[in-house]
């Protein structure tokens, strides 16, 4: 059913081989307009060998093409044309999507190659912020895209659970700390002993001291400073499970940054090794040369860093899972961190470095500015979630009270609604944040996308649909919904190897609104030759449209 192959494969015989397949299927372009046909060939580059001008080319070139899947073939100009032949391949799609269902659009690209994913990683003891939440979600729907794509996704929450802040809240809670409190609101509770730090720590520089004491006691392994670790730990892990259930996502690995204490010593004797590391003002760094700041590996104290911990995962992740690729998902602010990182790699001999990479995105706005944790500015993500769940539940009793299972479909609405929002932005720009626009049933959201799957199910349920074999009878106005359909797989593709969802929410989009436009100029349930046809069109559509929306991470429920 590859239409594009088959026009490539017709070429390559109608110019006798003068140029490569492989050459001229580069070459073939989607045109434009709708009049000019499915796909056009432009002929300026066969011209330099056949000594002919464009035009006479095409003009040859269409008149000796023809197969039953092409409606017409013809010369426009330096262009061949072909139109597509709209009852063969009506009936290939619906065929081929009715009878893969879910599988339809999936490829075995990927070879089962490994790809791990780096994602979510809140830090403990601090709110779970909005970039936590769109590295979930992005994270989220690029694993279930490149697992869709034939590779095998490695779901890795690498938690910010250890660094010399951990030293600071320690020593915070040893002095003014309150178990019950900390027990009944742990990330409330814990940002208030390490905001109340710092307010301390100007007025007493000592504190600074203790801090980084405590941290160091917390490396040795000290059992009641590891005890505190890991009781703040395990509380904010409560917290951050409950947003991952709400969104339904799940991680192979919650390896942290602590996982990784251990297995520092190792990457610094690599460095020592190959002679990286060089001291500057009393700490250890790895030079990058003039247009890349040193990375630095060892503080002053001997504490060791962010990065140092990261390059320890970035070896263990390779040793453990032979990944094919290593993603990272984080904000835009990192970039240099992670450039950094690879580099490192790379000067260590590393050749896997060069399958690394950092999966950026923008920053979530509110009223145009940044929202950030200190100031109270914060908008807390379970209380989004919660909102927009509660928002969809007063939509429904507003318009179908008698919804079964409510309490669910407002749960994968109100999810829902909050996960398309940021997926249907290229993900590198920022976004502004606004619970309307989210929840909005018409305009470009994720409950849009749900309802025009539910309208599909009703038809069908409506119009008693059977599955049977395909028949080829369909309307001329059907063919909109017939073309995207065909361009699912090659979304799914080019969204998989861009690291792009943003091109699923975007054909989900145009799916919807093409559907409803058919919905809109046919009567779909009208008793009549072709409304077999037509019902099969509705199911493989709302096959379309559910697959779509699971790649996202969402819900498709059958009624709304
Ligand atoms: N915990 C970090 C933060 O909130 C993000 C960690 C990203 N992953 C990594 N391997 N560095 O900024």
């Amino acid at each position: 059913m590859k239409y594009k192959e088959l026009f490539a494969k017709k070429l390559v015989q109608a110019c006798n081989g003068v140029v490569e397949y492989g050459d001229l299927i580069q070459r073939i372009e989607i045109p434009k307009h709708e009049s000019l046909g499915d796909y056009a060939f432009p002929c300026f580059q066969l011209a330099k060998f056949e000594k002919m001008s464009p035009n006479k080319i095409a003009e040859n070139l269409a008149s000796d093409m023809n197969d039953p899947s092409f409606e017409k073939v013809e010369a426009v100009g330096p262009y061949v044309n072909v139109f597509l032949n709209k009852t063969t391949v009506a009936s290939d799609v619906i065929h081929l999507v009715l009878s893969q269902e879910g599988k339809y659009g999936s490829s075995e690209i990927g070879e089962g190659g490994a790809v791990t994913i780096d994602l979510s990683s809140p830090n403990i003891a601090k709110p779970f912020s909005m970039g936590h939440l769109r590295s979930t979600v992005i994270g989220n729907a690029l694993a279930l895209l490149v697992e869709k794509v034939g590779y095998c996704p490695i779901r890795i929450n690498h938690l910010g659970d250890w660094g010399t802040q951990f030293g600071k809240l320690i020593t915070a809670y040893r002095k003014w700390g309150n178990e019950q409190k900390v027990r009944e609101q742990t990330i409330k509770e814990l940002l208030n002993l390490y905001i109340l730090f710092h307010e301390k720590a100007e007025l007493d520089p000592v504190l600074e001291d203790e801090g980084r004491k405590a941290f160091k006691e917390l490396e040795q392994g000290d059992p009641e400073a590891v005890r505190l670790w890991d009781w703040f730990r395990e509380e904010s892990l409560k917290e951050f499970n409950r947003i991952y259930d709400l969104m339904g996502i799940t991680f192979d690995s919650t390896n942290g940054e602590a996982f990784y204490n251990d297995k520092m010593q190792r990457v610094i004797e690599m460095l020592e090794e190959k002679n990286l590391l060089v001291e500057s003002n009393g700490a250890m760094v790895v030079d990058l040369g003039e247009d890349t700041p040193p990375c630095l590996i060892k503080k002053k104290d001997g504490a060791s860093l962010y990065a140092t911990r990261d390059l320890a995962a970035a070896i263990y992740r390779y040793e453990t899972y032979d990944f094919s690729q290593s993603l990272y998902v984080v904000g835009n602010e990192q970039s240099l961190h992670f450039k950094q990182l690879i580099e490192v790699l790379k000067k260590l001999g590393f050749d896997w470095a060069d399958h690394m990479h950092h999966i950026n995105f923008g920053m979530m706005l509110k009223d145009g500015k940044k929202m950030s944790t200190r100031k109270g500015k914060v908008v807390l993500l379970e209380e989004v979630l919660s909102e927009a769940i509660e928002l969809a539940k007063e939509n429904i009793e507003a318009k179908n009270p008698n919804l079964e299972n409510k309490s669910v479909i407002a749960q994968q609405i109100g999810v829902g609604a909050v996960l398309f929002h940021d997926l249907k932005n290229d993900r590198r720009n920022d976004i502004d944040f606004s619970l309307e626009d989210m929840l909005r049933v018409e305009g470009e959201t994720g409950p849009y996308v749900q309802y025009t799957h539910a309208r599909a199910c009703s038809i069908l349920r409506k119009g008693n649909y059977q599955k049977g074999e395909t028949i080829e009878e369909l309307d001329e106005e059907a063919w909109s919904v017939v073309t995207k359909l065909r361009h699912f797989p090659n979304v799914v593709e080019r969204a998989a190897t861009e690291y792009d969802p943003s091109q699923i929410a975007k054909f989900v989009l145009e799916l919807s609104r093409a559907f409803n436009k058919y919905y809109g100029q046919v009567r779909l349930l009208e008793e009549n030759s072709s409304k077999q046809a037509r019902l099969q069109l509705v199911s493989a559509v709302a096959i379309v449209l559910q697959e779509g929306l699971r790649l996202l991470g969402l819900h498709a429920p059958k009624e709304m």
